[in-house]
């Protein structure tokens, strides 16, 4: 196992109608921003219990971020929070909110003239705002983790950033929000998940065998319950198995003394920016083939995956192989499509879009080898089409 430093200081609370907890863990001087996405929490009493909860404080509100929170909405709750001299932020939502407000919370102290850098020049983040979350959606992990993507809609870009001052103080994470997910975020949170482990997972051996396990652990329950979870949200036992595995795919802990991979996500982003697929739909159309152009660097782990999480027999050659196409298929039994082409007529030039753009960022290598060339980007990119 590689040498590792863990730090995670988000408080979890975790469970049913948690809510009323919430004013405890916000500072007695508080100014508090409340941000939010597209209305959801409203339909579903998630704002008026948030509301109530905190009736003691002065709160300001900023709704109406995106999906893959664009950067041009962000700016404007950074310019609001400004004036209104705001010093803690609520986000209540799924991971754009959160990744959205992240980024409001750094971009209030950036010092700089343009706070697009902290994505596109890799600005170190050194000071934000302290805020913390009610999670309306099970997915990306943000509430436990202390990164975000944005989306610059003017360019088309979707770029990551990350700091250690940017974990969440707290997060409300109560399984019942699941209940008024359309089926789509439903699907979306199981692949999003079980790819944020595969990330971390499918690489090469390092001799982590506690890691390696607990990987597992998270991939095999999601095959357990991730169809139910989409059939029947309202069954609590599974919903909050469901949240739980989410989080734990994406708090940091599975990485630990581990390589990763990563390229899924980073080609995938260029498929959100490009054609509006969601992020967990990206994942499904370029994990599998990924896995596939990646066969020969992935192959012990590749069997390790297929014997311990799909019980496959046989050959290696064929459990690698099998392995894969358990994946893809897993995907499409959840209902999420797999091919590119399934979500767009016009993905000809996709594949020499993204290499020219890679190229121009300097990465040349992806992946827990930078094996991952710009030639097999092409050939991961257009096997997916
Ligand atoms: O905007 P509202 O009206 O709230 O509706 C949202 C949105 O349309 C809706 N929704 C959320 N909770 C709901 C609900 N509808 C009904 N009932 C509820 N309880 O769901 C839609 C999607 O929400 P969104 O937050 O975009 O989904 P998700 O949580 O999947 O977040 C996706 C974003 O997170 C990033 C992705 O790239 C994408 O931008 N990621 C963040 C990561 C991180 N911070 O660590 C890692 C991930 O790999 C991912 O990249
Ligand atoms: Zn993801």
């Amino acid at each position: 196992m590689n040498n590792f430093e863990f730090y995670n200081p988000v408080k979890m609370i975790f469970g049913k109608d948690q809510l009323f907890k919430l004013a405890d863990e916000i500072p007695n001087n508080a100014k508090i921003l409340m941000t939010y996405g597209g209305g959801s929490i409203k339909k579903n009493g998630i704002y008026n219990q948030v509301k109530k909860a905190l009736q003691k404080f002065e709160v300001l509100e900023f709704g109406g971020i995106e999906a893959n929170p664009h950067f041009e909405t962000l700016v404007k709750a950074v310019d609001l929070a400004k004036h209104e001299k705001i010093n803690f932020i609520l986000a209540v939502g799924g991971g754009s909110v959160i990744d959205g407000t992240k980024f409001i919370a750094a971009a209030i102290s950036f010092e700089g003239a343009d706070s697009w850098d902290i994505l596109s020049k890799n600005i170190k983040v050194t000071k934000a705002i302290p805020f913390g979350c009610v999670l309306t959606l099970p997915a990306t992990g943000s509430e436990m983790n202390s990164g975000g993507v944005i989306t610059k809609v003017a360019s088309q870009e979707k770029m990551v950033f990350g700091s250690p001052v940017l974990f969440p103080k707290f997060s409300f994470n109560d399984p019942q929000v699941i209940t008024s997910l359309p089926k789509r975020q439903l699907q979306n949170g199981v692949v999003d998940a079980f790819t944020h482990v595969m990330e971390q997972y499918l690489t090469y051996n390092s001799g982590a065998l506690l890691q390696d396990r607990m990987a597992e652990g998270v991939l095999q329950t999601l095959v357990e319950i991730g169809a139910k979870v989409i059939e029947n949200p309202s069954d609590y036992k599974r919903a909050s198995n469901f949240m739980w595995c989410c989080t734990m795919a994406l708090n940091g802990l599975l990485s630990k003394g581990v390589p990763t991979d990563w390229a899924t996500h980073m080609i995938g982003h260029e498929l959100t920016a490009l054609y509006g697929l969601d992020h967990a739909q990206s994942l499904a159309v370029i994990g599998p083939n990924l896995y596939t152009v990646m066969k020969v660097d992935k192959h012990d782990k590749l069997v390790q995956y297929g014997k311990r999480v799909w019980n496959l027999t046989g050959s290696d050659a064929l459990i690698a192989e099998k392995a894969i196409e358990k994946t893809s298929d897993f995907f499409k039994s959840l209902g999420v499509k797999t091919k590119l082409s399934e979500y767009t007529k016009d993905y000809n030039e996709t594949a020499s879009f993204i290499t020219k753009r890679f190229k121009a960022r300097g990465w040349l290598g992806l992946g827990e080898h930078q094996h991952i060339t710009l030639e097999k980007v092409k050939e991961i990119v257009e096997m997916s089409y």
